[in-house]
């Protein structure tokens, strides 16, 4: 059901993720016609700026990130024409009561997408109250950084929710936004292929890769105080792991679904000393450019984890015994995320007395930097065999891009802007969700300071630490690479 708001208000509205993700986004929503004509947008910031100057800032950021065949000026002066910018000291309690008189009637329905400091969060979520911006047609997004731990966490949701119940509260996880984390559900559900393979009778591990060859990224401050476990596993990753395990939801109703998800959660096993590894880059080569270390780039010594690998376990009936192999790292060799189903060997290999050798199937499903789902099968080299049977692994390839190449790719806030405008929560993540992530984020954390457990180098440029190599080795499982 969907339940328009006829005004946005977005805070943090100068910010480099307004400025790369949310105007861009906006302005896509906008030039496709799937915003309403009349939708309202308002922008708000510290920063005293005027209508025009926070559109010149916008224009430029649309210049800078909107892909070229995006950008179109009439377009971009019509889209400017609708942003209004309203300065604020969130500190200020008074300040909500200019937003509110300036922003008018929101009978319509508003939507606020909230992404500013979290130390500011309390007092923002406490003036749109005052001001009399959190009635029943008000609903929030939240944007992560939402606590860094289950306490602080917890902290945060008590004083959203005290404002915004559940219903009207969407916590954003940009990753439910890619077209590809989404396809892997259609993947799932919408073939009869894979459901019945898709358990520990069929399934030897799991492997989730989110590798990027960034490093901090003007950054430093927010990175070094959160670290690869806070900053990727804790939200991204473990969103993947749940939509890869959890059970076929009845619908795709946000309850449903969520209802799934957070039952995988709460499954995940404590993981044990031995089966985490962390890594800190020192200097090396991304993609032949040569790269300082993490402590130059930060420019102080530190034990920020800027790489991880674990060793997950789903206690329930249908994943006993099948590894999740996580990873995730800054300055690796590429950008790459993916999830690799690897399957079981056929029981007897019919094969072997013609010299046929088998390996077992592998499913890769690719979100980025292509997307595409590819599952190797093995299949008989052409010939007449008189000196044995040859078999090959072969692709079997779907690429997405090329399957749906006349539609148009979108970025994941797109979609996830336009559900809050429209009031549908499936993509967004429930507080028991997160907070069962947190929980089993907190005691890896803790494990870390009972075993005193520090980051080994590993070279920019490399896949990590090799302590995360013999992590999966050990199984006999090497990373997909
Ligand atoms: C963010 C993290 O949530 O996700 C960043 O804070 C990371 O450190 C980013 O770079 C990765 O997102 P994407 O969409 O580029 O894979």
């Amino acid at each position: 059901m969907r339940d328009h708001s006829s005004t946005l208000l977005l805070f943090g509205a100068t910010g480099d993720l307004s400025r790369r993700m949310l105007l861009p986004s906006l302005y896509a929503l906008h030039a496709d016609g799937l915003i309403h004509p009349a939708l309202r947008i308002f922008c708000t910031a510290r920063s005293a700026l005027t209508d025009e100057a926070f559109r010149d800032m916008a224009r430029g950021a649309l210049c800078e990130f909107l892909p070229d065949d995006r950008k179109a000026e009439g377009l971009i002066d019509a889209f400017l024409l609708r942003l209004h910018y309203v300065a604020l000291d969130a500190s200020n309690p008074d300040g909500f009561t200019e937003l509110a008189a300036t922003i008018g009637d929101i009978s319509g329905g508003l939507s606020i997408f909230l992404s500013t400091a979290p130390s500011l969060f309390e007092a923002t979520i406490k003036g749109l109250h005052y001001a009399g911006l959190s009635g029943e047609n008000v609903r929030i997004g939240l944007e992560k950084p939402l606590g860094n731990d289950l306490a602080s966490s917890c902290h945060i949701n008590d004083a959203v929710n005290a404002v915004f119940p559940e219903k009207r509260t969407f916590r954003i996880d940009h990753y439910l936004g890619k077209e590809t984390v989404q396809n892997l559900m259609a993947l799932r559900f919408a073939n009869m292929l894979f459901e019945p393979l898709w358990n520990a009778n069929a399934i030897e591990h799991v492997q989730i890769t989110v590798s990027e060859t960034v490093g901090l990224e003007g950054r430093a401050g927010f990175y070094d105080d959160t670290g690869a476990l806070r900053d990727m596993v804790q939200n991204h990753m473990l969103q993947l792991l749940a939509l890869t395990a959890m059970e076929p939801p009845a619908s795709l109703d946000a309850t449903a679904i969520r209802d799934e998800k957070v039952k995988v959660l709460r499954a995940l096993r404590p993981v044990a000393e031995g089966d985490v590894v962390t890594g800190k880059y020192i200097e090396g080569a991304v993609q032949g450019d040569a790269v300082k270390s993490y402590e130059s780039d930060l420019g102080k010594a530190s034990d920020t984890e800027t790489f991880v690998a674990i060793k997950a376990y789903v206690d329930n009936w249908r994943w006993q015994g099948v590894p999740f192999f996580l990873r995730t790292g800054k300055r690796l060799p590429e950008r790459r995320s993916e999830i690799v189903i690897q399957f079981k060997p056929v029981p007897h290999n019919v094969f072997r007395d013609r010299g046929g050798k088998l390996e077992a199937n592998t499913l890769i499903i690719r979100l980025q930097p292509e997307e595409y789902v590819r599952l190797l099968v093995m299949a008989k080299e052409p010939g007449l065999d008189r000196g044995g049977v040859t078999l090959r692994e072969v692709p079997l390839d779907l690429s997405l891009t090329a399957a749906f190449a006349g539609s148009r790719r979108r970025i994941a806030y797109e979609r996830l802007l336009l559900d809050l405008i429209e009031g549908d929560q499936t993509l967004f993540v429930r507080r028991d969700e997160v907070e069962a992530q947190w929980a089993w984020i907190d005691a890896i954390r803790a494990l870390w300071n009972v075993t005193a457990l520090k980051p080994k180098a590993y070279g920019a440029g490399s896949w990590g630490p090799n302590a995360a190599i013999a992590l999966t080795e050990r199984d006999g499982v090497s990373w997909h690479e």
